[in-house]
């Protein structure tokens, strides 16, 4: 997408030798600024301490991470059989960041079994760094045709419109081009339907503790020019049942192929009150984000438990324009607080889901024909 007219993905391998390119999305909408990655260790970092966040980005990050590791492997003279064992491990280093986004593992695991099948420690290393352009590639291209898909939706709302009244869809957290390499997930469609013409509004959850709706969807919509409002978490229900929202379209860390969703926390409560309003809850994905060992979502599916300071603490800035963030402390001193990061939503609830192939139900049989060969 573009920032400022120049166009950027979430992640690139820089033309220097080992070294790959991120923007830290810790700093948005503030400051845009970029970060090189230059070994394991430090993509590990970026994804624990999320400067790079979201399924598909984390996925896309993680599989350049490999690269990079494949370069430290070689660089230790071993043999094959060593060098793979050397390779798993910076993969489970990296595996250990974040534990609910599929992605993550995914990308691993594909970089893994690739570079298995080469003899020499130069070709594992060319194999993994092409495979990482390609899952950066493929992310991309999914993502786009998610948007596809999702457009025929967003246009079949607008015949119960006014004329000229927008298709007022919303959102929760980020699923937008930061959260992946191009594009975004839940977003693809509103930017499709923009470009095509159709009038949208985007209600934008703030999504706390960290902000990534207030801060990251409201940067990347405002500065593709789709209207949107920035609504505080609890405010979704009341515009439901005031006839305010057509559509809900979330993004997901982790799909099972049975249709459980996990989400950002929060997501649950939107799909409830959904549900109880009538209005379509869309869920859209590439198929790199489906789970398909797990059944059932609520009991299998990992939730991430990250640090009591992202609750009690809020980060902001005084003057919009000077780049300096200070930290306040927004809770009692010496109350506890607890911070899920994700929650899930029982496919139930879930109206549809939107892949790189096409709508389909939230079912194992609807998913499994949809992608027949798994
Ligand atoms: O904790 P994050 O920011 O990595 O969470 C991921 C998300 O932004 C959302 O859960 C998103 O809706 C799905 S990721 C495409």
């Amino acid at each position: 997408m573009l920032v400022d007219g120049k166009p950027y993905r979430t992640v690139w391998l820089e033309s220097a030798a080992r070294s790959v390119g991120i923007i830290d999305q810790r700093k948005l909408p503030f400051s845009f600024e970029t970060v090189e990655l230059t070994s394991t260790e430090e993509t590990a970092s970026a994804i624990l301490e999320m400067y790079v966040r979201g399924a598909g980005c984390i996925g896309a990050v993680a599989a350049h991470g490999m690269y990079l590791a494949s370069e430290e492997c070689r660089e230790k003279g071993l043999s094959s059989v060593d060098f793979d064992e050397c390779f798993r491990k910076k993969g489970n280093e990296l595996c250990a960041t974040r534990p609910t986004a599929v992605n993550l593992e995914w990308a691993v695991n594909r970089q893994i079994e690739a570079v298995r099948e080469k003899d020499s420690a130069d070709e594992k290393v060319q194999i993994a760094r092409d495979l990482a352009r390609i899952i950066s590639d493929e992310d991309a291209t999914w993502c786009k045709q998610i948007g596809e898909h999702g457009l025929d939706l967003i246009r079949s709302l607008l015949s119960n419109k006014e004329s000229g009244d927008p298709v007022n869809i919303l959102t929760h957290c980020n699923a937008g081009w930061l959260a992946f390499v191009d594009h975004g997930s839940a977003t693809s469609p509103i930017y499709a339907a923009h470009d095509a013409g159709i009038p949208v509004h985007v209600w934008v959850d703030e999504t706390r503790p960290r902000n990534q709706g207030a801060r990251l969807t409201a940067w990347e919509l405002g500065k593709h020019g789709v209207p949107h409002t920035v609504i505080p978490d609890n405010t979704g229900g009341h515009l439901m049942q005031h006839g305010m929202v057509d559509l809900v379209i979330t993004g997901t860390d982790r799909t099972t192929h049975t249709g459980d969703v996990a989400n950002k926390i929060g997501t649950y409560l939107k799909a409830l009150a959904a549900k109880d309003n009538g209005i379509p809850f869309y869920v859209a994905l590439p198929s790199s984000t489906i789970d398909w060992e797990t059944r059932d979502g609520v009991a299998g599916v990992p939730i991430e438990k990250r640090g009591s300071e992202e609750v009690a603490m809020v980060s902001g800035v005084t003057d919009e324009k000077i780049y300096e963030e200070t930290d306040v402390w927004i809770v009692s001193p010496g109350s506890p607080v607890a911070n899920y990061a994700f929650d899930v939503t029982p496919s139930r609830l879930v109206t549809g889901l939107i892949t790189e192939r096409g709508i389909c139900e939230a079912s194992e049989s609807a998913i499994h024909a949809l992608f027949p060969e798994k």
